[in-house]
């Protein structure tokens, strides 16, 4: 239902007609945001995705005809309306829209679609459980906050491809059906018709094929593409997500840096106004880590993590004394005036540590009259407990939180109670951006699942050439050409310095643990290319959803991707992940294992 488009043609969108345009004749489509019936008089907000105008039905001006199709007008009716600006009287004025002086004077208007009631109203930081937003996605995208963070993305889209191209990158398209590319998640598999148990891998990433393209010679290649990972999600993580992607020939880390520098100066001045300063600041990995316990840094505030083992090594409080005498280390922040905090708020830190793998949590308080609160003061001298508190510049009114333990979970319990009281005490503030690079990254990790190194970066990250001879003795010490870019707090890209050299790729292949025959039919194909001249390359690759979520100051992707997937990997509007046919699972050589009756 619903009248035709024959004849018309629209003249502006709503928030393009302006007061300069007093008297004019103009035609705007939209949505029925609201609608005011006034016996005589109809209003009726019209919206698209410019914003809104204000539309006037007036049963003087129109026909009785048209009059009374006015009056069958709902909230969410599309709309062809002709009419006169005109102004609107001083008591009509809503200083809160860029039309609020103006409105339509109805001359002529159809009705191009009517509309259920919608199962939610459709309105600006909407309120709705989110799983019923998603269903209806369509309608949740009405929302003009969504739409503002859509067309964000495409603004940020596009600068991207405008600066690289002027930077001589070519954008190239890579295979989506492909084989495994190790970015360390599992892979989303695409069974073979004509290959009966052979299945295509989506990419995790273009990894391969970019390096590959810098073997042909095509010297700069970008790509803005989806990426596919099979892992438990969180607010800013995604099965399928989006990666500028990039890769350059003949160049060191450097370049890729100061590269990317310019390219997200020049994005947060065009989209955010935000001037970033350059060079953006570095640090290691081993600093950040010493520093903030986080290999992504939120440095909008400081906070810093300070390490005690040394005073508390030979001291007498057992739990501090064995984490260092196992290797691991004491270390502590300064919560600056949650000296305040009650005894069941110091205890719901303690939960955080634990979820973090802490063991426990200790704690000093320093009262306003410098006295102390503390569980653990009993197990230290008093000239020992001053150093302590000394160490962590300790002042009446703050809480000194400690832990013992192995240093990663020491780094991973200290660096998210650093976060936690940040958000308590209203330090992060939304429009400070603070960009920091991290590098050194270790090449290798030990996986105690796998019980094996694993690429920290993957695979193809070139090691430091000064560490080189440590992938023969310590091959855990070595570290790699690697860097992450990361934004308060968040790792919105990273990239590295690749290996093109095809021993050192062999060698790297054979410290993870991949004999060379299993190397060679997985990456065969790499190890070959290498053979027939390699130029240096290296590149990176942001999250775009990443990057786009937080100049929205969105919480999570979610609000920056049209149609995003939920906690279990569905999606509540089409319902995928879905079955299919037997005859089509047959096809695919798929033999279905069915499931139900064991579980019930
Ligand atoms: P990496 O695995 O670090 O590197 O990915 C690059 C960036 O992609 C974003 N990202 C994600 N965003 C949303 N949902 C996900 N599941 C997700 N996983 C990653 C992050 C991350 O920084 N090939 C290398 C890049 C290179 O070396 O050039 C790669 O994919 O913002
Ligand atoms: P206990 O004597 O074991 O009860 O511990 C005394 C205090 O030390 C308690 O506040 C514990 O939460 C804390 N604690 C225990 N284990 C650790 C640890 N690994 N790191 C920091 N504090 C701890």
């Amino acid at each position: 239902m619903g009248e035709s488009m024959k004849g018309l043609s629209r003249s502006h969108r709503c928030t393009e007609v302006s007061e300069a345009m007093l008297g004019q004749k103009v035609t705007v489509m939209g949505w029925v945001q609201k609608r005011r019936d006034l016996g005589k008089l109809i209003f009726v907000d019209l919206r698209d995705r410019s914003g809104i105008l204000q539309v006037v039905f007036d049963s003087q001006e129109l026909s009785k005809d048209l009059f009374s199709k006015a009056e069958t007008i709902r909230s969410e009716y599309v709309l062809a309306v002709s009419g006169v600006v005109a102004s609107r009287g001083p008591e009509g004025i809503n200083p809160n829209r860029i039309t609020g002086k103006i409105e339509i004077h109805v001359e002529d208007f159809r009705i191009l679609s009517e509309a259920e009631t919608p199962p939610f109203e459709v309105m600006e930081n909407s309120t709705v459980k989110d799983d019923l937003r998603l269903k209806y996605r369509y309608l949740d995208l009405r929302r003009p906050d969504l739409q503002r963070n859509l067309m964000m993305r495409h603004r940020v889209a596009a600068i991207t491809r405008e600066f690289l191209n002027q930077e001589g990158f070519l954008e190239i398209e890579t295979p989506m059906l492909t084989k495994s590319t190790p970015e360390g998640a599992r892979d989303y598999l695409v069974p073979s018709r004509i290959h009966p148990g052979h299945f295509y891998a989506l990419p995790q990433s273009p990894q391969l094929f970019k390096q590959l393209l810098m073997v042909s010679g095509l010297d700069r290649y970008y790509q803005i593409t989806k990426c596919f990972r099979d892992e438990d999600l969180r607010a800013d993580r995604q099965p399928e997500f989006t990666q500028i992607d990039m890769e350059l020939s003949f160049v060191e880390a450097e370049d890729v840096m100061n590269i990317n520098e310019r390219l997200l100066k020049k994005l947060f001045k065009e989209v955010m106004n935000v001037d970033v300063s350059l060079p953006i600041p570095r640090m290691t990995y081993q600093e950040a880590m010493d520093r903030f316990g986080s290999d992504k840094p939120d440095i909008r505030f400081g906070m810093e993590l300070v390490d005690i083992s040394e005073i508390v090594k030979d001291g007498e409080f057992g739990v501090f004394k064995n984490a260092v005498a196992a290797g691991g280390s004491v270390r502590g922040i300064n919560g600056k005036g949650c000296g305040s905090f009650s005894r069941k708020q110091i205890d719901r830190l303690g939960d955080v540590a634990k979820d973090f793998g802490g063991k426990g949590l200790a704690w000093i308080v320093i009262e306003e009259d410098g006295s102390y609160r503390s569980p653990i003061a009993k197990f230290f001298s008093e000239a020992m407990f001053n150093q302590i508190v000394e160490a962590l510049e300790g002042e009446p009114g703050d809480l000194l939180l400690f832990c013992a333990d192995e240093n990663d979970i020491v780094y991973d319990v200290l660096g998210n109670l650093r976060l936690e009281l940040a958000k308590r005490l209203d330090l992060l503030k939304d429009d400070d951006y603070q960009f920091l690079w991290v590098t050194e990254f270790p090449l290798l990790e030990w996986s105690k699942e796998q019980e094996r190194y694993v690429a920290k970066h993957h695979p193809f990250t070139m090691p430091m050439e000064e560490d080189l001879a440590l992938l023969d003795t310590e091959p855990e010490k070595a570290r790699a050409k690697a860097y992450d870019i990361v934004l308060n707090g968040v790792e919105i890209g990273g990239g590295s310095i690749r290996i093109h050299q095809r021993d050192i790729q062999e060698k790297m292949f054979e410290v993870l643990g991949f004999s060379k025959e299993v190397a060679y039919e997985r990456f065969g194909f790499l190890l070959k290319a290498f053979q027939y001249g390699t130029p240096p390359h290296g590149g990176l690759a942001y999250g775009l959803d990443r990057i786009v979520m937080l100049m929205a100051g969105a919480d999570s992707i979610r609000d920056v991707i049209a149609f995003p997937k939920v906690k279990d990997a569905t999606c509540l509007m089409t319902e995928a992940p879905g079955i299919v046919e037997e005859k089509q699972a047959q096809e695919l050589h798929i033999q279905i294992i069915k499931q139900e009756e064991e579980e019930k």
